[in-house]
């Protein structure tokens, strides 16, 4: 009886024993230095230095391909409650979402492009944040094909405006 108990805590010190090795043996791998591998594309920069960075104005320099990057990721984020044009009225709206307020109203007209990116980054009343979903430099290339849109169809006319 006295061996079997004298067993017992053998296999029980033995299995404490084991667990301290691989514990050890953890540790010791978290010393280890990797060499310098380069930033794979679309990694999201996790020091809030480096998030700064990329959010602070002028932003990346406006070229034809960012803007095309723009209107590729505001259809795929924003016009779903926003609407292809930005009037408000995406697919989201139409099954009982609070319709946003359309790019044409003077209001938003007005909004800088790094206006727009603070309310991608942070969210703006009934519209939550997107940052975790659309990249700091995605964030700038919508900005701008937002404001691109806004040139294009500009402000709507008001009614009864155009008779005298
Ligand atoms: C789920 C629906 C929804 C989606 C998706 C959405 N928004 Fe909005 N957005 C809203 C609503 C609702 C408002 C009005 C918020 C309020 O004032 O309460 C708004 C407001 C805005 C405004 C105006 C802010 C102001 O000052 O009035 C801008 C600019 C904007 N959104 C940009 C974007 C962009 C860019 C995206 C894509 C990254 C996006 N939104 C995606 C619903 C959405």
């Amino acid at each position: 009886m006295r061996l079997a108990v004298g067993f017992i805590s053998l296999a029980v010190l033995a299995a404490c024993d084991t667990g301290t090795e691989q514990r050890d043996a953890v540790a010791s791998t978290r010393a280890v230095q990797r060499p310098y591998v380069p930033v794979p594309p679309g990694t999201i920069a996790r020091g809030a230095a480096a998030q700064n960075a990329a959010l602070s104005p002028p932003g990346p320099q406006v070229t034809p391909d960012l803007v095309a990057r723009g209107e590729e990721r505001f259809r795929a984020f924003c016009s779903p409650c926003h609407g292809p044009s930005g009037r408000g009225d995406g697919t989201v709206v139409s099954r009982g979402f609070p319709p946003p307020p359309s790019y044409h109203d003077g209001r938003v007209r007005a909004l800088s492009p790094e206006q727009i990116v603070t309310v991608i980054t942070q969210g703006k009343g009934r519209m939550y944040s997107y940052a975790d979903r659309v990249l700091p430099e995605d964030r700038w290339a919508i900005a701008h094909y937002i404001k691109q849109l806004q040139a294009q169809i500009g402000a709507p006319m008001r009614q009864g405006a155009a008779s005298p």
